[in-house]
């Protein structure tokens, strides 16, 4: 406890980031450092998952002091550890999770495991310190593409999900094929910038009528088949304008689908979270969506999109609240349903 706020350290190792982040009474970010592997994988054109665990390795001790010091505080100031459990890369989450019971041991403070996903939903409360629960959720990353029923901090429904590729995977794929490298997101958002969409038409997946799941795998074999097709005739491909023509219709996908969750729903206010939600071009639609439909929409600037601590230390702050600490018996999980 530091001038009687509640804090919780939150410690994330799931993919490609080692974060830690102290966070006060659940909501408050007092600090908040990442320690991106972005460099170390960008020669492999993705994420190497045993170099990823060894890199949590090296960086952990370090970003969580980094974390205390940022704050202005110190171990004793902590009232609880919320860490990551799953899913994700087994042995990067492993490292995470045996940092926070190392911690609690010596420390003598409880811990909590927290689902990922369940993170990127709370990343929503960190600066809208009116937001509560039931709302809609959107969760587009690199790994998922949900929509989910918030119904309350602890209870969530899941209402749709994708049945191939995730939003964010298939971004990573596609910029593969354009040859623009890792990490493919941001780098098809830019490039898409300076395309034309209405160039080079993808098809939409819309699946059966009034259905909330995805697919994105089509997509990702469209690209790569004009790719090919236009290398075999000797035509020059336009990247800009593939680029654009791809993002366009993920984005068709995505609108429409969040419009029928909304319709299904009946809720007023809905949620944005995960890697991909850092996109200009989506933040900007789901605005304009939720504008005309009198929809609150609630986005997460993107430091809090992508993996980071703060977001799991929320979700950790609510979960101990209803569910208690966790056993040192916790296992880390490569899947876990939400
Ligand atoms: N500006 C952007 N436009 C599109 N996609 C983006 C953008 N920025 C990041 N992404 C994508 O977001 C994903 C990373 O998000 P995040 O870190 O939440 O995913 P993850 O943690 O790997 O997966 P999950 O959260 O499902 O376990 C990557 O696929 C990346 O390409
Ligand atoms: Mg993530």
């Amino acid at each position: 406890m530091v001038d009687g706020k509640f804090l919780t350290l939150g410690i994330e190792s799931s993919c490609d980031e080692t974060a830690a982040a102290v966070v006060a009474d659940g909501r408050e970010v007092l600090s908040n450092p990442i320690a991106s592997q972005i460099d170390v994988h960008e020669v492999f054109g993705g994420v190497v998952p045993e170099i990823a665990s060894r890199h949590h390795l090296v960086q952990v001790n370090g970003i969580v002091d980094a974390a205390l010091s940022d704050a202005g505080v110190r171990f004793s100031d902590i009232d609880l550890i919320g860490v990551t459990e799953g899913p994700g890369l087994i042995g990067a989450v492993l490292i995470g999770l045996s940092t926070a019971k190392a911690l609690s041991f010596s420390l003598g403070i409880p811990f909590v495991g927290v689902h990922h996903i369940k993170g990127h939903i709370h990343a929503a409360f960190l600066e809208h310190k009116n937001l509560k629960p039931p709302f809609l959720s959107l969760i587009v990353s690199g790994g998922h593409t949900d929509f989910i029923d918030v119904q309350s901090y602890s209870t969530y429904h899941l209402l749709g999900q994708t049945r191939d590729d995730a939003v964010g995977e298939a971004y990573d794929k596609v910029a593969r094929v354009l040859g623009l490298g890792y990490p493919g997101g941001p780098k098809v958002e830019k490039a898409a910038k300076d395309g034309d969409p209405d160039k080079i038409f993808f098809k939409r997946a819309l699946l059966e009528d009034g259905s909330l799941d995805f697919s994105f795998s089509g997509i990702k074999t469209g690209v790569l088949n004009y790719a090919n097709t236009e290398k075999q005739a000797g035509r020059p491909i336009n990247i800009a304008d593939v680029a654009a023509g791809f993002q366009a219709s993920v984005l068709d996908v995505l609108v429409q689908k969040t419009e029928l969750a909304l319709e299904k729903t009946g809720y007023d206010k809905m949620t944005l979270g995960g890697g991909v939600a850092s996109n200009a071009a989506l933040r900007e639609r789901l605005k304009r969506l939720c504008e005309q439909k009198n929809v609150h929409l609630y986005i997460p600037s993107p430091v809090y999109c992508t993996d980071n601590a703060a977001m799991i230390a929320c979700a950790g702050y609510y979960t101990y609240q209803t569910e208690g600490a966790s056993p040192f018996a916790l296992d880390a999980k490569a899947s876990l349903s939400l």
